[in-house]
């Protein structure tokens, strides 16, 4: 994951800034650089690698001025090279970004008709001169900014610095986190709050869509719509611990919020974002065409990433997948042929029913391949490939962005086995990498519906039972719904495919059972919407979670409406996966109960 720094300072800040970028090293990264004013003009230090390198540079070539930006860079978009390093620059601008800008073929492809010459591979340069144009055709450097930030679509955090402009810096947030620290006659910008825990615990968090022009004195924030908003100052205790939970009030909360970032960065971790194909980080232990079906184990959210999983590798490798829960695996004595494929899932990949699992799956000869949060666990040393989630440390007990990265990663897995089997053709799978690619962006316009989830969450904390309801690929995730809303608040939830209603759960429903129904505009659409009117007509509360067509197709009174974005629905799991897990937050927020820490519950089960 990328790291931002800038400091407008009293003193040489080249040094300063990449002291604050160590402390962002646990976040990963391959090449770094730091951007300074020196006598007004912008001058740039990158280097590929460790931060040791950048510094190694600055130590032969070092850099004076008081005002600067620096960056971490985790590549997506083009190798890790120097080239290719942070910041870029283009007319009268150098910037640092972290993120993935969606449309930055199209907006790269615009720039060049307009007689614009690239550098490097990056997402990032079309920033780079399109704030540039703004800048020749005669705005102020705030004024550029603000016409260029509506051109981007993704999850992104950006920082500014202007030629000329010894006393400002730009920072900006769409879906990727960025705070300001305040100083004495000094301001600084972080992508967290710990790369300015040697300045200033004193700190503002910008909010989605939200930039902010700092001086050494003042910091103005202005929303989406480019109205001055006033943003609160909150003290952090981030120079105390390494993980620090924002202006959250639970991690919980602050990992749901990480998840366009993470997921993101997941993302990028497994596609050639500018060729728009999956190229796997490592190499698949088996050979796709020769197997007969793939074997998936896991517990608890992890599992249910794996049900979500069985329906991308059915459908796009038109491969056989069985599932099941790891302590039930281990003992069934299933038989496995020798040389098959296994995949086990695990955020901390310690879990000792899932470690037994694939332990067992290996003595029958399975080649073994672990997506894990954790690279350094017991699961991830032992199985045969490791495909990693880049979720970060996960601290709740229950998981979120572990889970939607589990996602991220299972879907470039399957898109690759589809495309190794010979069952995807490569458009088809362009569609589904753009479609990815799209995620983190969807996934922040969900989270804005925060507020209005949260008034449903109070209403569902007075219910006893809950029911949620789904087909296809949102049936695993009404399951993830239901053991969500149980894990924290502790009221009865169950989740069922929408399809099996009938053979049960509807001698249930009444006037005071709130029934959730997931329901994307997918090809079980028309199906799902059958359900919700056999809710409807034994007078159930229907909470609809669709898009504006699931609504108006629905046709029933409906208690409430989540509305979640237009999108295509191959890859709907993640980006349903918000409202779920918010409204499972605020329930047990409004019950007063312990969300990070459910009773009963551990974040890593090593026992059976
Ligand atoms: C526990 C946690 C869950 C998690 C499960 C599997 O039950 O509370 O959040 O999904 O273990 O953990 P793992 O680390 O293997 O993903």
């Amino acid at each position: 994951m990328c790291g931002i720094v800038g400091i407008l300072g009293q003193g040489p800040v080249a040094g300063q800034i990449v002291d604050s970028l160590k402390r962002l090293e646990y976040r990963g990264y391959d090449s770094a650089g730091v951007a300074t004013l020196e006598g007004g003009l912008l001058t740039r230090r990158r280097a590929q690698g460790k931060l040791k390198n950048l510094a190694a540079r600055l130590a032969e070539e070092p850099l004076a001025g008081s005002i600067g930006i620096g960056h971490t860079r985790w590549a997506t978009h083009g190798k890790p090279t120097e080239v290719n390093a942070h910041p870029h620059a283009s007319d009268g601008v150098a910037v640092v970004h972290n993120g993935i800008i969606e449309n930055f073929r199209e907006l790269r492809a615009e720039l060049i008709a307009r007689g614009v010459a690239f550098t490097t591979e990056t997402d990032t340069e079309v920033v780079a001169h399109l704030v540039g144009e703004q800048l020749q055709y005669g705005k102020t450097p705030k004024e550029a900014v603000a016409a260029m930030l509506p051109r981007l679509r993704g999850a992104f955090a950006l920082a500014f610095l202007f030629e000329g402009e010894e006393d400002l810096l730009i920072g900006a947030r769409q879906g990727a986190p960025l705070a300001v620290g305040y100083g004495e006659g000094e301001m600084y910008l972080g992508s967290d709050a710990l790369a300015l825990a040697p300045f200033t615990n004193l700190i503002t968090y910008l909010e989605d869509g939200d930039w902010v022009a700092l001086t050494r004195e003042s910091a103005e924030f202005y929303d989406a719509q480019n109205r001055l908003a006033n943003r609160a100052r909150v003290r952090t205790e981030a120079s105390a611990f390494l993980v620090d939970r924002g202006n959250h009030r639970h991690f919980m909360s602050k990992e749901i919020h990480e998840q366009p970032e993470v997921v993101g960065r997941t993302i990028a971790h497994y596609l050639d974002m500018s060729a728009g194909r999956v190229s796997l980080p490592f190499e698949l232990p088996v050979d796709p065409a020769a197997l007969d079906r793939v074997t998936i184990v896991a517990c608890g959210t992890a599992y249910l990433a794996g049900l979500c999983a069985k329906y991308w590798i059915e459908r796009f490798a038109r491969l056989p997948v069985e599932i099941d829960v790891a302590s039930e695996f281990r003992y069934r004595e299933t038989p496995m042929r020798p040389n098959g494929l296994t995949i086990v899932i695990s955020q901390s990949g310690e879990t000792a029913d899932t470690l037994a699992s694939m332990r067992y799956a290996k003595g029958e000869g399975q080649k073994t391949l672990a997506v894990v949060n954790v690279t350094t666990s017991t699961i991830a040393r032992e199985c045969d490939v490791v495909a990693p989630t880049l979720a970060g440390p996960e601290i709740g007990v229950a998981s979120t962005k572990a889970f939607t990265c589990q996602l991220a990663a299972l879907a470039a897995v399957a898109i690759a086995l589809g495309r190794a089997r010979g069952a995807l053709t490569a458009e088809v799978e362009a569609r589904l990498v753009s479609e990815l690619i799209a995620i983190p962006g969807l996934m922040a316009e969900a989270i804005k519906g925060e507020a209005a989830v949260a008034q449903i969450a109070h209403q569902l904390s007075r219910s006893s039972d809950v029911l949620y309801l789904g087909r296809g690929v949102s049936y695993p995730m009404a399951l993830e719904g239901a053991l969500k809303l149980k894990e924290i608040s502790y009221i009865h939830a169950e989740g069922y495919p929408a399809g099996e209603l009938k053979h049960g759960p509807i001698a249930l429903i009444d006037e005071k059972m709130p029934v959730i129904v997931l329901s994307p505009s997918d090809q079980w659409l028309e199906k799902t919407v059958s359900n919700v009117q056999e809710v409807a007509a034994r007078g159930g509360r229907i909470i609809l979670i669709g898009d504006a067509r699931a609504a108006a197709e629905a046709d029933v009174h409906l208690e409430k409406f989540i509305q979640m974005p237009d999108m295509a629905a191959d890859f709907a799991p993640l980006v349903y996966a918000v409202p779920i897990q918010m409204l499972a937050y605020h329930t047990a927020v409004a019950m007063g109960k312990d969300v990070d820490q459910p009773r009963n519950l551990a974040k890593s089960v090593t026992v059976e």
